[in-house]
């Protein structure tokens, strides 16, 4: 297993996880390095297990029977206990999904959790069939898929990107607006902020009368400040904010929400765009990589 260690990860022979009620054993075989894995390795203390994705194959039921059965090849989101690093993984089965054959380790690594993130982030706008929204770190796993299931559920879907040559990377959607933060005009019914700090106080400044800034994150560390007319100048707008394990156990929405983006992406109607898979014993170097913003789309650990 790969636990924290001062800030970065490393090594540790650890017994095997114990579950109990509806978590289930998962044998893994593939994992990502998120953004979400780099917050926790720089906050959390030694020895914390890491990784928030899961790809693998049911070694042990869950004790309450929940969730798929030994054998069967799954992905999950241990929102719970992250331990996706690992050669044995214990997630919930209200966050499991079955997978198809004929969807790759890789590209069932990169759903999980940006997936969930993404789905929860556009859920906040309601029906989206004709609405103009607007996602924030459009180049990021997460805001990958946030713009193309956007796009999927009938909105005009504009991506915000850091700098005018990170606009490659969204090229092939040719349906995709994208714009700098400069460059951004409003209004948006729905903003899904993926970034924080000074792009989402840039970005509350593009949202409609009524419309919703979701809020998922604080990726750039910085103090989002809010006009002091913003209320006034923004009737019935709503600043939220969204996690994505909020609500999943509730009529088997993580599990139905999973099992949705296998079918697009076995499908090809979603692409994470995995630009990168490497064994897990490069991890320390991926992390530090995307901390560096070196990593452009998704990387997935092969776990062996
Ligand atoms: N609330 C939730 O439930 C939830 C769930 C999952 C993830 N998250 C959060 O969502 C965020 C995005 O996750 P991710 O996995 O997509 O991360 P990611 O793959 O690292 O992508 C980050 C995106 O933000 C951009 N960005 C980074 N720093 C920036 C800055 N200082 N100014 C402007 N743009 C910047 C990046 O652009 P470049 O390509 O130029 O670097 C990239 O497009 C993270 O903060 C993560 O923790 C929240």
């Amino acid at each position: 297993m790969i636990t924290t260690t001062g800030g970065t990860v490393e090594f540790a022979d650890v017994p095997e996880p114990v579950r109990s009620g509806s978590e289930l054993l998962v044998e893994v075989s593939a994992s990502t390095v998120s953004r979400g894995d780099l917050h926790s390795v720089r906050l959390a203390p030694p020895g914390r297990a890491v990784g928030l994705d899961v790809v693998g194959v049911v070694a042990e039921p869950a004790v309450d029977g929940s969730g798929p059965s030994v054998g069967t090849r799954v992905m999950g989101y241990a929102a719970t206990r992250p331990g996706g690093w690992a050669e044995r993984a214990v997630v919930d089965s209200s966050l499991v999904a079955p997978i198809p054959d004929s969807l790759s380790d890789d590209v069932a690594a990169a759903l999980p959790n940006s997936g969930l993130a993404a789905l929860a982030g556009l859920e906040a706008g309601g029906f989206l069939l004709g609405s103009r929204v607007l996602v924030t770190g459009a180049t990021g796993g997460v805001g990958l898929l946030a713009v193309q299931l956007a796009h999927l559920a009938g909105a005009e879907v504009t991506g915000l990107v850091s700098s005018p040559e990170r606009r490659e990377q969204l090229r092939a959607f040719d349906w995709l607006t994208t714009v700098t933060a400069e460059e951004a005009e409003g209004p948006f019914d729905l903003i899904v902020d993926l970034v924080g700090g000074d792009v989402l106080s840039r970005a509350m400044s593009l949202v409609a009368e009524r419309g919703v800034v979701a809020s998922l994150a604080q990726t750039a560390s910085e103090t989002a400040s809010v006009p002091f007319f913003w209320f006034a100048q923004h009737r019935g707008a709503k600043l939220v904010s969204v996690y994505n394990s909020d609500g999943l156990r509730e009529a088997a929405r993580g599990v139905r929400q999973l099992e949705l983006l296998a079918r697009l992406a076995e499908t090809k109607r979603l692409d994470p765009q995995v630009t990168g898979s490497a064994s897990w014993e490069q991890a320390a170097d991926l992390l530090a990589a995307l901390g560096r913003r070196e990593l452009t789309g998704r990387t997935t650990l092969r776990i062996s």
